[in-house]
């Protein structure tokens, strides 16, 4: 079975998507453990809910030795390393021991909206801001640069000249509890591919 790691920083939503659907039969791996970059955030406890092994590595501690000290608590223990609304950066070393064995959900369709800085409601506000027509979320690898590894999937959401920034972020939070159990589970299954930057849905 694939073992997993969720890394979160905020509210957890999509670490709950995740729960629901092993929860639900859909997903057949488990989360091995729940980690954290900051204290007291409401991720860890959905996990702590559930009995699941929890971590706080707190960014303003381990500064930049927080990649080195994630990957003591992964390394071996793990298969798939799963960003979900984690947001401080893994260095190079980190990624290479798990090269194309992580993955990130984003709240745009990349390469709309993404990058340096760019995250949670701000990606919604800018989107907004710029009057696009659509816009949507992204499960990709992870490699050296920020939100710039091989795409594995995207779904697309309207956006309606009314919207608010908050109103964007909830019909695309939609979305993306469907997609990251969705990308999950291929993973799983050995149904991804990856030649260079395209990734193949076996
Ligand atoms: C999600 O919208 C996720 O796509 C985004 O943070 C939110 C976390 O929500 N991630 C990024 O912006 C990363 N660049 P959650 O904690 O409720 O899952």
């Amino acid at each position: 079975m694939l073992k997993i790691a969720v890394l979160v920083s905020g509210n957890g939503t999509n670490l709950q998507a995740i729960i629901d659907s092993i929860e639900s039969g859909y997903l057949n791996c488990s989360i091995e453990m729940v980690i954290s970059d900051r204290e007291g955030i409401f991720g860890i406890e959905r996990a702590k809910i559930k009995g699941i092994k929890t971590y706080v590595v707190d960014r303003k501690i381990y500064k930049n030795t927080l990649s080195s000290k994630i990957l003591d608590l992964t390394l071996g223990k793990v298969d798939l390393i799963v960003l979900a609304g984690f947001l401080s950066i893994l260095d190079k070393n980190f990624i290479e021991c798990f090269r194309n064995k992580i993955i990130n959900i984003h709240p745009s369709l990349i390469p709309a909206f993404c990058g340096p800085k760019m995250y949670g409601i701000k990606v919604h506000e800018k989107a907004v801001e710029y009057g696009v027509k659509y816009s949507g979320c992204t499960v990709h690898f992870v490699d050296e640069g920020t939100d710039t590894g091989a795409i594995i999937a995207q779904r697309v959401v309207p956006v309606y000249p009314e919207d608010t920034a908050d109103i964007l972020q909830q019909r695309v939070l939609l979305e993306e509890h469907k997609l990251l159990p969705e990308v999950i589970k291929l993973i799983a299954e050995k149904r991804i591919k990856v030649d260079g930057r395209k990734v193949i849905i076996l």
